[in-house]
């Protein structure tokens, strides 16, 4: 789909690259000629994910640990990356999200969430924008969101709250940081099943009967996303900011993208299972943070 070369010279950061929708966009950015940078809070997947990157495309790509909850935490990674070279590009696809009735979020749960994708992919975004500005150089950022941002979230409400903020921040800082060369998109998924959202989202396969209500009848594939990210992140259509470029098999314009069909009649038994496999999930993952 696109020219061997073409995002040779480019410096990408992805945040939760290790796995899932960030390490699709990273790897498809490496093959392109992306030097990449990918971080997250679990180094082996870090490192392992790296190598495996580098030994199927070459290239050069760095795992950092980092929790982007942290500001200081964002602040030594770019200062590390920076040591090397500025970025080119940022990826904001870090998240965290579990499906949950609204009234049984307690305030710590509601942070659990929006910590990371609300406030994480901020400071993110303002720590890498701003080195972009003071060196006046051009910079690119693209944001995952969802379809949710356009329409709904129902049992996804912090997730939903915070991934609209970002739709805003996207628009908002199109505006102001446009006439600097700095441009900003996001993509709105709907469903590519990956583990780590399957795992919250769809436990126990929960959510498969959601595929019927996709026009397309199936799910995103990884590849399909890259490519889009591709697209969005080279240049060539630089006049291309500030846009929601939403990528769902006309999911969400079928009314379609939340998970209320789905979750409307759980019962309380059922909402205690549900939680008690999407813990499990949570605690395996937390068992290989190293940050
Ligand atoms: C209600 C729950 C809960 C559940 C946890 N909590 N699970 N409440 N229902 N199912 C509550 C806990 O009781 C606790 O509050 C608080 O949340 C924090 O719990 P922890 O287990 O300590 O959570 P923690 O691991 O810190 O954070 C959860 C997490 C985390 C943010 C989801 O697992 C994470 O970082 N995940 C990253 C990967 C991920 O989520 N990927 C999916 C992204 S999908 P109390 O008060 O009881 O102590 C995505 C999709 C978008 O973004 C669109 C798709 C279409």
């Amino acid at each position: 789909m696109f020219q061997q070369d073409l995002l040779k010279g480019k410096r990408i950061l992805v945040t939760g690259g290790g796995s899932g929708l960030g390490k699709a966009m990273a790897t498809r950015y490496l093959e392109l000629g992306a030097d990449i940078y990918i971080c997250g809070r679990r180094k082996s997947v870090l490192e392992e994910s790296a190598n495996e990157m580098m030994e199927l495309h070459g290239g050069s790509v760095k795992g950092i640990s980092c929790d982007i909850k942290v500001p200081e935490a964002i602040e030594d990674m770019v200062d590390e990356i920076w040591a090397e070279g500025p970025l080119t590009g940022l990826v904001n696809n870090a998240a965290g999200n579990f499906i949950s009735r609204t009234e049984d979020l307690s305030p710590k749960a509601f942070n659990a969430i929006s910590n990371i994708v609300f406030n994480g992919t901020f400071y993110t975004t303002n720590a890498i924008g701003k080195r972009w500005l003071d060196s006046k150089l051009k910079g690119s950022v693209i944001s995952i969101i969802t379809t949710w941002v356009h329409s709904s979230g129902p049992f996804t409400v912090p997730s939903a709250m915070s991934k609209s903020g970002l739709a805003t921040m996207t628009k908002s800082l199109a505006a102001e940081w446009g006439n600097r060369g700095i441009r900003l998109n996001a993509i709105a998924p709907g469903p590519f099943p990956t583990k780590g959202a399957w795992d919250r989202l769809a436990p126990g396969g929960k959510g498969i009967d959601l595929m019927d209500a996709i026009p397309m009848k199936r799910t995103g594939e990884l590849s399909e996303l890259a490519n889009l990210a591709t697209f969005l992140m080279a240049d060539g259509c630089e006049y291309l900011t500030g846009e929601i470029v939403t990528i769902d098999g006309a999911q969400w314009l079928n009314h379609a993208g939340s998970f209320y069909d789905m979750l409307k009649d759980v019962t309380d038994d059922e909402w205690d299972k549900l939680r008690s496999m999407i813990k499990s999930s949570n605690e395996a993952d937390k068992a290989k943070r190293s940050v």
